[in-house]
């Protein structure tokens, strides 16, 4: 059996971002938090940046924030969020959450389309499922592995998560845009699980939509973010006619007129105190590198997999697929017993990965902020829940989030 404690020493001596988890709050060394895929861990630097803006501009200046600087914020985040993506800045808008530009994007797209069909998958994240919905379009939800057959004359619009939320699996945004662009359809990309950790190449996509809470660290609920391809900012318009998509918000006129370009799509007052949280976040991606930062995610997501394998033969099925080229950051395990194991990693091992429905442990691995020697802990300590059955102790019931 290896030395697997020795390995991940070795492999944190050589990480290259291993000096990034010193930029991040971490309380308890004994934590092994494999849940940065669902909230991302607080950056130090964001601390002081959010008690400025609340003492010193909130507190001190006022109203008068709004010119000083906080109407320029969602414009400065597009700008970092545009590395990220690998996209121009005047192409994405940071606001809302991920649902409600999920919805803008959907209605404004078919509105705009001369076909009504909408084709999705069914380990979409079922918010996106929900709002799809609730669009009065023609709905097609189809198993992911059927996705391409399934692109034909009469759709619309194709969109999917980029990497799925419970099984890990990636999908080949290039190739599977192309084919619905060849079908006289759009593409919608959820990039939720993805925007921060895999390498993007949004060249043939004709939107996406992505949270910030997660891999970029921006904080809970912190705005989310929706891209549009430049070509379509004048046929795509936002279904949602707010003052701040108006074409001069402060001029109050009672007829809306939407401004040029991307900005449309924003609705309401953006929300600066968790914008200036974000700032931080998009503030380290660039500082590590898309490279590293992806390298890092492989290299953990094997690690963990492989010491899964050899730790506890046949005792998980594998949900994620083993090639790193088809995967996320995030590394799903099926048991029947998914939940009562997840709690006992939680509650009594200091483990922190989350369950998803029906039969999952999800783990994520967060490359600024996960160690080798923290996988290699909770892996231990899970074949500890496994071998002692530590599960068997605890209830089925369930809190609200999980
Ligand atoms: C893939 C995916 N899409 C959408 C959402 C929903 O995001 P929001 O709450 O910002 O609407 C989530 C939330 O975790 C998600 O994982």
């Amino acid at each position: 059996m290896p030395d697997w404690t020795a390995l991940a020493a070795d492999l944190d001596a050589a990480d290259p971002l291993a000096t990034f988890r010193d930029e991040f709050v971490i309380d308890e060394p004994d934590l092994c938090y494999l849940d940065g895929n669902s909230l991302g861990r607080l950056p130090k630097r964001t601390i002081p940046r959010v008690e400025a803006a609340l003492r010193q501009q909130w507190g001190g200046r006022l109203v008068r924030g709004w010119n000083d600087g906080w109407l320029d914020l969602p414009v400065r985040l597009a700008g970092m969020l545009a590395k990220v993506l690998n996209v121009q800045p005047t192409e994405i808008l940071v606001g809302d959450t991920t649902s409600l530009n999920l919805y803008k994007l959907a209605l404004g797209a078919l509105r705009a389309h001369d076909k009504r069909a909408i084709l999705t998958t069914s380990d979409n994240f079922p918010s996106d499922l929900y709002v799809l919905q609730g669009l009065g379009a023609e709905l097609q939800v189809v198993e992911p592995d059927l996705l391409e057959s399934s692109i034909s004359a009469d759709t619309a619009l194709v969109t999917a998560s980029h990497v799925a939320y419970g099984s890990g699996q990636r999908s080949d945004i290039a190739h599977l845009s192309e084919i619905a662009r060849k079908n006289g359809a759009w593409s919608l990309w959820d990039l939720s699980h993805s925007a921060g950790v895999v390498p993007l190449d949004l060249s043939t996509a004709d939107m996406a939509v992505g949270c910030g809470y997660k891999y970029l660290n921006g904080g809970p609920g912190v705005p989310a973010f929706l891209y549009l391809r430049s070509d379509l900012h004048e046929t795509v318009l936002n279904p949602i006619q707010g003052w701040f998509g108006q074409d001069r918000p402060f001029s109050f006129e009672p007829e809306y007129q939407p401004v040029a370009g991307i900005a449309k799509f924003q609705v309401s007052t953006p929300s600066i105190l968790s914008m200036v949280a974000l700032e931080s976040g998009l503030e380290l991606y660039p500082e590590a590198g898309s490279e590293l930062i992806w390298q890092k995610a492989v290299s953990l997501t094997a690690f963990f997999i492989d010491m899964v394998c050899s730790e506890m033969p046949g005792q998980f099925e594998i949900v994620t697929p083993l090639d790193p080229a088809q995967r996320g950051a995030h590394v799903s395990l099926r048991h029947p017993e998914a939940w009562r194991i997840t709690r006992a990693l939680t509650d009594r091992m200091n483990v922190i990965p989350d369950f998803r429905r029906p039969d999952m442990v999800r783990f994520g691995f967060s490359p600024l902020t996960t160690s080798f020697a923290e996988v290699a802990t909770a892996v231990h300590r899970l074949t500890k829940v496994m071998k002692d059955r530590i599960f068997d102790e605890l209830s089925d019931e369930m809190p609200t989030v999980t």
